[in-house]
């Protein structure tokens, strides 16, 4: 446990932001940490990771623990290690020395939480056997799976006012972050051209994030098959030919994420048709970022990149047409069929486990538009937000052969000419942007994504 890097400065954001929520609801609100799952019996567990709410209003990663807020007031709920803990754990913090870190009023023991759960709103832990205690205190069945409702709902709205923009603690974390991620994936281009397998580049670039005592923010992508949106295999042989595209974030000790996704040829040398492509991708990617600035609807940050990737492959001959009526039916969606970004923060896809209540404006329901449906945020972005842009090109089996999708763009897509691009199965280029007052910060600005300074990298 990570007590011991708790600053004063820490404890002060806590105080804020335990406060601000207490200015905008009036009840009760417990919050759970979570617990590990066993793998095959207590003691070998998966990989514990709180509550992303938990470690904002608490800023430690406490197992079994709950803090209960009432009126600007901080109650502490853990049990103090058994005595035959120290053999197999060292000695750990107690309770009370805990409470004193995270500046709670009052610690007590999880039993005592018993007689404090009635009229307390909360938010579903990610954790089956969590949510077990969860319905037991509060007296009412609550699920990770279920809708908010009442006392619930409001308690989350709040939540979601809070985590949307980002104080100075947070981006402090957030910038770590993005450093290590950065530093890893200039390790995996370096070590690529000596690796074979997949695996070799996740492991280097895991390497260094696990190296700054980090872990990753979501299970890495290092795949030479990037059609596959989230393929978490990594087994395949590095062929020369190969573009290479990893996704891969760190989150650090305290729980805030970076995500950034780079694409780069196996031998070191992108083909004419991988470069074209690359280049159309990167332009959608520089105009996406260029316009970002408060104010600005991130929906229309997405139509931007559609157009800008259909006017790409208008130009290289793959599509026929006018760029925006091609957007219009959503032709972009064949070759990017997700949305340019989403929300980070404490997580990848950040407060999702909220629904879309974080990522859409209220009164704001997800379209069912093939070039839409995936859009994950759709609000006008505030100075404070941290958003990603990651535009891509895919060519998708699933999607490509679809009878009807041949049928509704047969004449928008010169299919045959198609086919002189089939080195290239999938380019993602990924970073991170914080809104500012005068228009963004690319926080992870540092790893470069044009292709000369991508083959250098390579080539190291
Ligand atoms: N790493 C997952 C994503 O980019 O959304
Ligand atoms: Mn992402
Ligand atoms: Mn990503």
């Amino acid at each position: 446990m990570v007590i011991q890097n708790i600053s004063g400065t820490l404890a002060e954001t806590l105080r804020h932001r335990r406060q601000k929520l207490s200015q905008l609801i009036d009840f009760p609100v417990i919050i759970w940490s979570g617990s590990s799952s066993p793998r095959n019996f207590s003691a070998n567990s998966y990989p514990f990771r709180a509550s992303s709410h938990f470690l904002y209003f608490a800023g430690l990663p406490l197992h079994n623990a709950a803090i209960r807020l009432e009126a600007g007031k901080l109650e502490l709920f853990m049990d103090d290690p058994q005595p035959s803990s120290a053999l197999w754990h060292g000695e750990t913090p107690k309770r009370e020395e805990i409470a004193e870190k995270i500046g709670a009023d009052i610690a007590r023991t999880m039993s005592e939480l018993k007689y404090r759960g009635s009229g307390a709103a909360s938010i579903p832990v990610q954790n089956y056997q969590t949510t077990l205690v969860q319905s037991k205190i509060l007296q009412r069945q609550i699920s990770a799976s279920s809708d908010l409702e009442g006392l619930d709902m409001e308690l989350a709205k709040a939540i979601v006012t809070l985590r949307l923009t980002h104080d100075a603690e947070a981006l402090a974390e957030l910038r770590k972050a993005a450093a290590v991620s950065v530093a890893a994936h200039k390790v995996g281009m370096a070590t690529t051209p000596k690796a074979k397998l997949e695996a070799e580049v996740r492991a280097a670039m895991e390497g260094v994030i696990i190296a700054h005592n980090m872990t990753t923010s979501y299970n890495s992508i290092v795949t030479v098959h990037g059609e596959v949106l989230h393929n978490e295999k990594y087994d395949h042989l590095l062929q020369p030919g190969d573009l290479l595209l990893a996704d891969v974030g760190a989150e650090t000790e305290m729980g805030w994420a970076a995500d950034i996704t780079r694409t780069w040829p196996v031998s070191g040398k992108f083909s004419t048709t991988q470069r074209d492509i690359y280049d159309v991708v990167l332009a959608a990617h520089d105009a996406c970022i260029a316009n970002i600035r408060p104010g600005v609807e991130y929906r229309d940050i997405h139509l931007l990149a559609a157009t800008v990737i259909t006017e790409g492959l208008v130009d290289l001959g793959i599509f026929q047409g006018n760029p925006e009526n091609l957007v219009e039916i959503d032709a972009h969606a064949l070759f990017f069929p997700h949305g340019i970004g989403h929300l980070l923060g404490l997580d990848v896809h950040d407060m999702e486990d909220l629904g879309d209540l974080a990522g859409y404006e209220a009164g704001r329901k997800r379209s069912d538009r093939f070039g839409l449906s995936y859009l994950r945020l759709n609000r006008p972005l505030r100075t404070g937000m941290l958003v990603t842009i990651e535009p891509g090109f895919y060519q998708v089996p699933a999607i490509l052969n679809n009878t009807d999708n041949r049928k509704k763009y047969q004449d928008v897509v010169n299919w045959e000419y198609l086919s002189h691009f089939n080195d290239v199965r999938g380019i993602r280029i990924e970073d991170d942007v914080l809104v500012t007052a005068e228009g963004r910060e690319v926080l992870t600005a540092a790893l470069p994504n044009d292709v000369d300074t991508i083959e250098s990298l390579v080539h190291k």
